[in-house]
């Protein structure tokens, strides 16, 4: 049998490294691209049977449209969100998408607890400041966490696997997400309204994915009966929060605290080096102004052990497929 020719966009060198030291790799012919896979690029996959692709490649209708005449039978996510793909498009086109539904969610709710961590107890300051001999505490003080009111937007394997670290530090935990996971409310984890979480909670993070309904859940009507002061964090998508509104929420002490490892319009800006350019995203550059925000560039994912589980599921995904031994729960459209 002929092996999958898989043409990779937005291929980072630890992508490249963690998929070729995969024993699965040898199954597949691999093509990189550094690029993102978008109108422009998308004439790169002439040859591929399979298109593997990341959280900013775009995947809207008339690029699968694209795939799909070129030859593509597979679109295969390294990564759980698929807010970038139009599913009804891929279906109509008969391509199927797979993902990696969860990969270490530990890494990404670690990540989200360190955002929390350092707003809150200011240690990226205070390293600056012991580096320059500067020992003055004034304007790093934080709050206990203990027995802190944090709500949980999303109870899935990010969300249920903060909701486990939060407990150990001994915070009255508020989860909301349509439907109930048992073993968190066993941890002592409450489940409530939206509404209450957003109004009750010191601390609030979002793990739900993006979609019609969740897009701009952070908005201003949202802000508005949230307690002055919130700590805010957004490890999921840019999109579940509008970015003027928080602005304005900073601007007028709303939200004390901001957490971001995603932002709305990141695919600009995310996974390159820009040191040397004069960033035009003034909305990005507005945010970086105000000392209560810490921003971290989509990295909630990035530990060794996450990497290697992406490879992993991913070439099992592409292999699976092209053997016909397909695991359909990882398809978000069934082949
Ligand atoms: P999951 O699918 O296990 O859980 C999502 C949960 O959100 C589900 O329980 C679902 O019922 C709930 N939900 C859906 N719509 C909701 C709404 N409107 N309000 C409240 N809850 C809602 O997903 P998982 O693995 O926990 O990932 C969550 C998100 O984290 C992904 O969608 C992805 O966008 C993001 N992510 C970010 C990474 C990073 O590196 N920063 C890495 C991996 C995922």
């Amino acid at each position: 049998m002929t092996l999958p020719r898989v043409a990779m966009f937005s291929a980072q060198q630890y992508d490249i490294e963690s998929f070729r030291q995969h024993p699965l790799c040898q199954q597949i012919e691999l093509t990189t691209f550094a690029t993102q896979l978008d109108h422009k690029t998308v004439s790169l996959c002439q040859q591929a049977d399979v298109v593997c692709a990341f959280v900013n490649d775009e995947l809207d209708r008339a690029i699968l449209q694209h795939l799909k005449i070129q030859g593509v039978t597979h679109v295969a996510l390294r990564c759980a969100g698929f807010n970038n793909v139009d599913t009804d498009a891929a279906n109509d086109l008969g391509l199927a998408v797979s993902r990696v539904p969860a990969y270490s969610p530990e890494a990404v709710a670690e990540h989200a607890l360190a955002l929390i961590m350092t707003l809150n107890r200011k240690t990226h300051k205070a390293y600056n400041r012991v580096r320059e001999g500067n020992f003055n505490l004034n304007g790093l003080l934080g709050f206990t966490l203990h027995g802190k009111k944090v709500g949980v937007v999303g109870t899935g394997h990010i969300g249920a696997a903060l909701v486990r670290l939060l407990s150990g530090f001994g915070c009255e935990i508020y989860c909301y997400d349509p439907y109930t996971d048992e073993k968190l409310t066993e941890t002592g984890a409450t489940y409530t309204s939206l509404n209450t979480l957003l109004s009750e909670c010191h601390i609030i993070s979002l793990h739900c994915p993006l979609n019609e309904q969740s897009y701009h859940l952070i908005n201003e009507q949202s802000l508005a009966i949230m307690r002055d002061g919130v700590m805010l964090i957004n490890t999921s998508r840019g999109g579940l929060i509008d970015t003027h509104a928080v602005i304005k929420g900073l601007k007028t002490h709303k939200i004390g605290y901001l957490g971001l490892d995603v932002y709305e319009m990141e695919s600009e800006l995310f996974f390159h080096d820009h040191s040397s350019e004069i960033i035009q995203d003034d909305v990005f550059e507005r945010l970086q102004t105000f000392h209560n925000v810490l921003i971290t560039g989509h990295q909630g994912f990035f530990t060794a052990e996450a990497l290697t589980q992406i490879a992993g599921v991913t070439l099992d995904n592409i292999v699976s497929w092209h053997t016909g031994k397909v695991s359909k729960e990882r398809f978000v459209v069934k082949p």
